[in-house]
């Protein structure tokens, strides 16, 4: 395993985060792996030296961030663990979502009860508040960090003049800051190589790109993309615009640059991230232990530039998905 220094946090994480939005319950997701199914998972990933993983509350309702918690049990402090708050846990109780005090102190403690944690050493904010003042948020945050439930703060999907916002607030006021962002990029979706990869590059941020496959989309040929539970099943494979623009040329590109270096797609897409200087860390999605040893050999594949300006060049700017 290849290991690198998460932004500027001096924290050292494997080059691959496994993400655990597919663990949980099939109840929550149809393509959603349960309990027994997941674990042999994780373990694999300790096993290939993975010290890095992602998850959320919302992610089966708790049940992931659990399952992870079980799973790294007895072995939490050589694992660095993310999670994230922000989207309602209870439907009938407001105050479970958001980015309010209440909130943050409120779910913050029932992810450490859940990943069985008394420190969490990434916490993220899922989304943007538009219903709370930033000032407000950054305060709860870094009080969590002062009361040690929580090492490092993180942001994810957002505009880049609200992470602006965010970090020049924790500065004026001189508190703990962002120190990593969670963002939606892949080969078919770039627009986040305008403002926001730029603005973390500067800040010495770290960046752990969600959906570094597109959901499966980079995975296997356009054509056959509902041909998977998940590709059936899953809407926001379908919302996002992953085939606009020159999506289905990028995936004709990915599927015969993997042909001629006998490897497969998903590879193709996974080392076109690592190749990219801005990028800290993909958080990877898979169900399967074959995939996840892909990934980890991804590792060892090397891009040229020609081959990389050839993936890039049909990429057209599309709609922004995965914030609003
Ligand atoms: N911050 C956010 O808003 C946000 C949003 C979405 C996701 N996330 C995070 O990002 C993680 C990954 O997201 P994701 O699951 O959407 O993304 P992904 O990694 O882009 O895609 C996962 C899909 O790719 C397939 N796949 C993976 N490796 C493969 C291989 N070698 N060959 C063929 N298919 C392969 C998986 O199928 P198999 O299951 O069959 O392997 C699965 O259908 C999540 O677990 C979560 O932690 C964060």
């Amino acid at each position: 395993m290849e290991y690198t220094t998460l932004g500027d946090t001096g924290m050292e994480v494997s080059r691959i985060c496994l993400g655990c939005m597919s663990f949980g319950s099939s109840d929550w997701r149809e393509w959603v792996l349960d309990e027994d199914e997941s674990m042999p998972i994780i373990e694999r990933a300790i096993d290939l030296g993975i010290n890095f993983f992602d998850t959320a509350n919302m992610y089966s309702k708790g049940e992931s961030e659990r399952i992870l918690g079980k799973a790294l049990e007895g072995r939490r402090d050589e694992m660095v663990v993310a999670t994230k708050g922000y989207f309602q846990m209870d439907e009938n109780d407001p105050n479970s979502g958001g980015l309010s005090r209440k909130a943050i102190e409120q779910e913050l403690d029932n992810s450490r009860e859940r990943l069985g944690m008394d420190t969490i050493d990434l916490y993220q904010i899922h989304r943007w508040d538009p219903d709370t003042p930033i000032e407000t948020t950054m305060r709860a945050l870094d009080d969590a960090v002062r009361r040690e439930k929580v090492r490092y703060l993180g942001a994810s999907s957002m505009w880049a003049h609200q992470l602006a916002e965010a970090l020049y607030t924790s500065e004026r006021i001189g508190l703990d800051r962002f120190v990593t962002m969670q963002n939606h990029y892949n080969l078919a979706y770039r627009e986040e190589e305008r403002e926001m990869l730029p603005l973390c590059e500067k800040e010495g941020m770290g960046v752990i790109p969600w959906s570094p496959l597109a959901r499966g989309f980079l995975t296997r040929p356009y054509e056959a993309f509902e041909d998977t539970t998940r590709g059936k099943t899953d809407d926001y494979a379908h919302e996002h615009p992953y085939a606009e623009g020159g999506g289905e040329e990028i995936n004709e590109r990915v599927q015969e640059l993997a042909a001629e270096k006998g490897v497969t797609m998903a590879q193709i897409a996974l080392s076109w991230l690592f190749h990219k200087d801005a990028v800290d860390a993909p958080i990877v999605g898979t169900t399967s232990i074959e995939h996840l040893e892909e990934a980890v050999e991804a590792l060892d594949i090397d891009l040229s530039s020609g081959d990389m300006a050839y993936l890039e060049e049909p990429y057209e700017p599309v709609r922004v998905s995965g914030h609003q």
